[in-house]
């Protein structure tokens, strides 16, 4: 395992900090972290939210979430009676800035620490709270503010709040979150292009005849659902998640892993997507969206049922083909989907190789298949790649693909830390190379707002899936049409 670092004392001002991703995501990363002995003993975590809360009350609300969320066995009582010793709450809305006074209190005195605002909030206070950090007089040297997405709903927005944020910090002091980059096996497809002379001859269009890209959930909205209608997988999960996939998959080698040089190539490939007109909309995406269904055995219900039978038509599945217009990918088309309460979870790249230019087996019983690169980013993370093969015996070529099968869990052997662990260490250390810079955010959005008014000037339905299935038939006939199909594994 790679060495563990200690990081210099901080205080961590959580906004939101009794909500979901605090509760789930933030605090149970941080205990991860502490336990492994990064922390120093004056470093501190603040939570702060709108409700009353004694202490007591709020260190019981932490502990109960740290007993679900750990993983199993990992809650551990001599450390939380360490940790608790962290933590405090403190009351403050965000809009409210001259009611601020419990938040100036804790953190007077300290102004000499790295102090992090970490921002798990509706998107819309982003530029309040930045506001009210720098009316208080909060914002020191050693001051980081990290955003959590979504960063507004179209390019629009999301200038107001990088330019209200910006007013306030530094562009070095914001860290914009896209969890996807703090995913180990994201990480690993750096460490796969990059630390390995095989593959960079063969990343290009004269060696890859295409790209898919899945991110699947079995789960469905749930429990946001108030938070997705009107927003859907597009905005959710492409405008991000997905796009920094194909930033990673496909730029160009960066001179170093400095914060500017990843970042420089993945806006350049942002910058070279090709913009999706109405009838680029029409016959490259298609946008779907869950009924009722069965999930792994279980009965589910439709997105529409979840909505209490209000009518809408945002999309929980999306698929699209993309095009990168520069010399490397010229052509090579890549297909993206993704979508909720589909049959299983998972997430991969699965990169299929052009055919060989001449078949020497005439008699073989099985077709020579291209070469697949699969990419398992989640569950089972790893690397799997096809090849076809003779099979043993005396008579003609029989020939099949097998697999040489990378299973990084196997090989390693290791708890794989979930994302936000890797990502608050970075920002705690001040490296924001794996966050998005202001122009990555507002670029990506340049292009999902050019797709989202070709959906409304080719007025494109969503189409119904059921819940459990692969998304709707129209995401098959994407690439039927293109003589290709999906490499799902059932
Ligand atoms: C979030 C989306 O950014 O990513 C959610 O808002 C989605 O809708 C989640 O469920 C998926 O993350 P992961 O890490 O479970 O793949």
């Amino acid at each position: 395992m790679a060495e563990l670092l200690p990081v210099d004392t901080f205080d961590l001002l959580i906004f939101g900090g009794t909500g979901d991703l605090a509760m789930r995501k933030l605090l149970p990363a941080l205990y991860h972290r502490d336990r492994d002995g990064q922390f120093s003993p004056e470093s501190r975590i603040i939570s702060a939210s709108r409700g009353a809360m004694s202490q007591d009350e709020y260190l019981a609300s932490v502990e109960a979430s740290l007993r679900s969320n750990l993983p199993e066995g990992d809650f551990d009582d001599a450390h939380w009676s360490s940790f608790r010793k962290r933590l405090s709450y403190v009351q403050a809305d965000a809009i409210q800035h001259d009611q601020w006074g419990a938040v100036v209190n804790a953190l007077a005195g300290h102004e000499d620490r790295v102090r992090v605002a970490y921002l798990a909030t509706a998107p819309n206070l982003f530029g309040a709270i930045a506001t009210g950090l720098k009316a208080n007089g909060l914002v020191t040297e050693k001051s980081r503010i990290v955003l959590e997405k979504p960063l507004g709903r179209d390019v629009s927005s999301a200038r107001e709040i990088n330019n209200a944020v910006g007013d306030c910090f530094n562009e070095n002091q914001i860290y914009r979150i896209d969890h996807y980059l703090g995913k180990e096996t994201v990480q690993n497809l750096l460490a796969l292009r990059f630390a390995n002379s095989l593959f960079e001859p063969l990343w290009r269009r004269s060696a890859i005849d295409h790209v898919q890209f899945t991110v699947a959930e079995n789960l469905g909205v749930g429990g946001r659902v108030g938070f997705y209608d009107g927003v859907g997988a597009l905005r959710d999960m492409v405008q991000n998640h997905l796009l920094q996939l194909v930033c990673l998959f496909a730029m160009e080698p960066p001179s170093s892993l400095d914060q500017n040089a990843v970042r420089d190539e993945k806006i350049k490939v942002l910058r070279s997507l090709k913009p999706i007109t109405a009838d680029d909309a029409r016959a490259n995406t298609v946008r779907g969206q869950y009924t009722a269904g069965a999930v792994e055995g279980h009965t589910v219900a439709g997105f529409l049922d979840e909505l209490d039978g209000k009518d809408s038509s945002t999309e929980t599945f999306v698929a699209l083909k993309l095009e990168i217009e520069n010399w490397r990918w010229s052509g090579v088309p890549f297909y993206l989907r993704t979508g909720k309460r589909l049959k299983n979870k998972h997430s991969e790249i699965v990169v299929q190789f052009q055919d060989v230019p001449h078949s020497i087996f005439p008699e073989q019983k099985f077709n020579v298949s291209p070469n697949l690169l699969r990419i398992r980013l989640q569950p089972d993370e790893g690397v799997q790649l096809s090849v076809m093969a003779k099979e043993p015996g005396p008579g003609g070529f029989d020939l099949r693909p097998v697999s040489l099968d990378l299973s990084f869990a196997e090989t390693f052997g290791i708890r794989y830390p979930d994302a936000y662990e890797r990502l608050l260490m970075e920002v705690l250390r001040g490296n924001p190379a794996l966050f998005m810079r202001r122009d990555e955010v507002e670029a990506a959005w340049e292009w999902i707002d050019g797709i989202i008014e070709g959906w409304q000037e080719a007025k494109q339905k969503v189409e119904s899936y059921v819940s459990g299935s692969w998304g709707p038939p129209a995401s098959s006939m994407l690439l039927d049409r293109d003589g290709r199909a999906w490499h799902q594994e059932d």
